[in-house]
C-alpha cells in the first residue's frame, strides 16, 4: 500500500507531530527537487534512527540577490511522493514567513575561515544564510542525527565546526555522493541544463577523476591539480571557477594525507559543483 509521510506547514503543526514520535529522531535538511541523492540521505537516516523528519525549504538567506532563489525548482507534491518511498516520517515545508517570522535575522552566524574560500570567494554570504537555518531548524526539530551530502563538501565542514564550536549536540554524519551512471553527481540544478549541457558537464566527474587516478599513482598535489584542470580546459562549454586540493576540515589547499579535490563550473548560466576524497601519498 502506498505510504504518504505527514505533512506539516507550521512551527505549531510541527511541535505536535515532533512530540507523536518517541525514540531517536535523525533530521534531512531539504530545499526540495528531491533526487535519488535526497533520498539516500533519507535512508542513511533510517539505518540509524527510529524516525526521520525532513525539511523541505527554500531558504532565502543563502541566496545572493541575482542568484537562483526565484527558479529554484519548488516541486512538493512530487517530493512527499517520493519521501513516502523511503518511508520517511514527517515532512515540515514551511513558508519563509513560518521560518523567518520576524523578518531577518537581527542575531545571525558568522560561519568562520572556512566559509570564506572557494565557494565562499564566489557566494561571500551563503555559508552565514545556511549556518542561520540549519541553526533554527536543528533548535525546532531536536534531532540525535543530522544527515548532510557530501557532495557540498564545504557546507558539511562548516556545519561540523558550528555544531562542534558551539555544542549543539547533535552527530553530524556526512553521505557519500551519489552519481547518475554516467557520473554526473545528482543536483537540483541540474534540472536547467539542457541535453547537451548535461554532456558537457560530465567534464566535472570527468577531471576528478584523472585527479582521482593521478593521486593514486602518487602524483604531488599540484600535479593532481594540474591534471583536474587539463580535463576542465578540454571542455570548451565549462567556465571554470576552481579547482582545488584542500584539507576536509578548513578547506585550506593541502600538500599530502587526506584531501577533498572539489571543482566548480559554470556550463551555460548553471554553476555546478563536485569532489572527491583522495590521499595524496606524494612526498
Ligand atoms: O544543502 C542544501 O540543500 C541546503 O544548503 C540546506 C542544508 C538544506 C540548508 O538550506
Amino acid at each position: 500500500m502506498k505510504y504518504t509521510p505527514q505533512v506539516v506547514y507550521t512551527r505549531e503543526e510541527l511541535r505536535e507531530a515532533l512530540a507523536q514520535l518517541s525514540g531517536k529522531r535523525g533530521l534531512v535538511m531539504t530545499m526540495g527537487a528531491l533526487h535519488a541523492g535526497h533520498l539516500s540521505l533519507v535512508k542513511y537516516a533510517r539505518e540509524r534512527c527510529d524516525h526521520v523528519v525532513v525539511t523541505v525549504f527554500v531558504n532565502p538567506t543563502q541566496f545572493a540577490p541575482g542568484e537562483d532563489f526565484d527558479a529554484y525548482p519548488r516541486t512538493l507534491e512530487a517530493d512527499v511522493e517520493a519521501l513516502g518511498r523511503v518511508q520517511a516520517d514527517l515532512v515540515f515545508a514551511p513558508s519563509t514567513e513560518q521560518m523567518y517570522p520576524h523578518g531577518d535575522a537581527r542575531v545571525t552566524i558568522d560561519p568562520g575561515p572556512t566559509a570564506q574560500v572557494l565557494e565562499g570567494e564566489t557566494r561571500p554570504t551563503h555559508f552565514a544564510g545556511v549556518c542561520l537555518v540549519v541553526n533554527k531548524v536543528l533548535n525546532m526539530v531536536r534531532p540525535e542525527v543530522a544527515v548532510f551530502g557530501q557532495k557540498d563538501a564545504q557546507q558539511l565542514a562548516i556545519i561540523r565546526q558550528m555544531v562542534r564550536d558551539l555544542d549543539m549536540g547533535v552527530e553530524i554524519v556526512g553521505a557519500p555522493i551519489v552519481r547518475d551512471s554516467d557520473g554526473l553527481a545528482l543536483s537540483s540544478r541540474n534540472a536547467y541544463l539542457s541535453a547537451a549541457q548535461r554532456s558537457q558537464a560530465l567534464v566535472l566527474s570527468r577531471a576528478l577523476e584523472a585527479g582521482r587516478t593521478a593521486a593514486s599513482a602518487g602524483a604531488s598535489a599540484a600535479d593532481i591539480v594540474t591534471r583536474t584542470r587539463t580535463v576542465m580546459a578540454s571542455e570548451p562549454a565549462a567556465d571554470l571557477d576552481y579547482v582545488a586540493l584542500v584539507d576536509p576540515v578548513t578547506f585550506l589547499p593541502i600538500k599530502r594525507g587526506e584531501g577533498v579535490l572539489a571543482v566548480a563550473a559554470k556550463i551555460g548560466s548553471t554553476r555546478l559543483i563536485d569532489n572527491t576524497l583522495l590521499e595524496v601519498s606524494d612526498d
